[in-house]
């Protein structure tokens, strides 16, 4: 199945033409949202990384502008430009910060890739790198730590105008941990210490964290590159969120909880900024290394990022909700309130490949409830909830992709009684599923040609659902 442009997303934005992984520099600036991404602008492969950029004011409808990174400096002609945030300086300006790769000739003649952290200015549009690059390199961290991998600056700034930023890195013992550093100018960095570390316990090696305040806690966000112990969760790469408290003073995580946050097929590299109004919104590339490979033949673009989503907390979980704007886009409702629900069924109005559909299954007598989604004759991507385990699994194994990757998750969604209220956007080439209120999200790209657009319901048993379906006015 190509993915031709005529099926390039309505609401999750893509490269022009290119490759994408993970988003960058996810801010609100002079007046718009910003998303910058890892870039290869010349192939659909990952390579030397530039930065894309993008704007937009609802986070559904992107802009593209000219290219902000390219691997063009002493610091950073390797590799090039690896993933890192934005910030907004005293001066209005805009400081970019990024992990700058260079290859460089090990004692014993081995070319091996050096990370360090750099950055870069701008107004919005145009971005330089000052000559005082690398702003951080392993002579900053503690002793012990590998200069191979050092990565993924998240900076902001505190509330007494100092700069912060997270970065992941690895110790001796090849165990992965989150590190904290801080500048008066955003020029002159200085370690100020780990926050936490893997131990071997949820992933080795991490990337991309993030750190910040949401309703009374302190979250650290990072992604396991391989979740251990293995079959925790799952294996493969992943984003886990510790919720915790934070003693500013002493500079202390104190962890209590810790949560998958996306329990699909497609979901990494997570970032997030501060909206204007205050919330707190998250984007992540909406695919993982894991099945990169299975590329339709003859695409221009390849990598999307999530519909961003707005988070909370309750009773010591992060809900995750599509931001409200998606709201204001809504058009058409389709409606059917009630309906008794045992061999497969479709209902009048609800289908299509680009939807916000809304499924509530009451409680009560059924063994398993199963949701088709763009589905035809050959294809299908299934939903399937089971209320006396609590497990919802997606299956894409229907869903036009190669045989030997992911196809199959399932995760835990608390319930009472068997009580399931299911969101799901549907955009082309993905699903991004909302159950019980964002208490659990699992999302997945399929490649399913853009025909197979139909929704079907069945129980095992008899399921009391309501659906609701609107169509999206982009
Ligand atoms: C995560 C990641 C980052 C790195 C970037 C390189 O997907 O591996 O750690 O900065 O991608 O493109």
């Amino acid at each position: 199945a190509a993915i031709s442009p005529a099926e390039r997303p309505a609401y999750h934005m893509t490269p022009y033409v290119g490759w994408l992984n993970d988003p960058n520099g996810f801010s609100y600036y002079k007046g718009k949202y910003h998303q910058f991404y890892q870039y290869n602008p010349y192939d659909v492969r990952w390579a030397p990384m530039h930065w894309g950029h993008a704007v937009s004011t609802d986070l559904l409808h992107w802009e593209y502008l000219p290219c902000a990174l390219a691997p063009d400096s002493p610091a950073d002609n390797g590799p090039g430009c690896f993933s890192g945030s934005a910030t907004e300086m005293d001066d209005g300006k805009q400081l970019l910060m990024y992990t700058s790769v260079i290859a460089e000739k090990q004692p014993n003649g081995e070319m091996r890739d050096i990370q360090t952290q750099s950055i870069a200015i701008g107004d919005g549009l145009d971005y330089e790198k000052p000559a005082c690059n690398p702003v951080l390199t392993q002579k900053d961290l503690p002793e012990g730590f590998s200069k191979f991998d050092f990565r993924d600056p998240k900076i902001w700034r505190e509330a007494d105008g100092t700069y912060s930023a997270v970065t992941v890195c690895l110790a001796e013992d090849g165990s992965g941990a989150a590190a904290l550093f801080q500048s008066k100018d955003g020029f002159d960095w200085h370690f100020v210490t780990v926050l936490e570390r893997c131990n071997n316990q949820y992933g080795k090696m991490w990337e991309c964290p993030d750190f910040f305040p949401l309703d009374g806690k302190q979250v650290l966000m990072l992604g396991p590159m391989e979740m251990l112990p293995k079959g925790e969760f799952h294996n493969g790469h992943n984003v886990i969120a510790f919720i915790g408290s934070y003693d500013e003073v002493t500079h202390t995580f104190t962890k209590e909880n810790v949560q998958l946050m996306d329990g699909g097929i497609d979901f990494y590299a997570t970032q997030t900024t501060l909206a204007p109004d205050g919330r707190r919104i998250m984007t992540a590339w909406l695919q993982t290394w894991s099945d990169t490979e299975d590329k339709p033949q003859g695409c221009k673009w390849f990598g999307q990022t999530i519909c961003p989503r707005e988070l909370h907390i309750k009773d010591g979980r992060i809900l995750q909700t599509p931001v409200r704007e998606l709201d204001a886009v809504h058009g058409k409702r389709t409606f059917h309130e009630n309906v008794t629900v045992q061999s497969e069924t479709s209902l009048e109005g609800i289908k299509g490949r680009v939807a916000d559909l809304t499924v509530t299954v009451q409680p009560g007598e059924y063994r398993s409830f199963t949701l088709k989604l763009a589905a035809d004759a050959d294809h299908h991507t299934s939903l399937t909830y089971d209320p006396y385990t609590s497990q919802l699994t997606l299956d894409r194994s229907y869903a036009g992709s190669r045989a030997d990757i992911v196809h199959r998750r399932s995760c835990k969604v608390r319930s009472q009684n068997g009580a399931l209220k299911l969101r799901i956007l549907l955009d082309k080439n993905s699903i991004e599923v909302f159950a019980n209120d964002g208490e659990q999200t699992m999302t997945a790209w399929i490649y399913t040609p853009q025909s197979a657009d139909g929704i079907a319901f069945a129980a095992d048993g008899e399921a009391t659902i309501t659906a609701e379906q609107f169509e999206l006015n982009l």
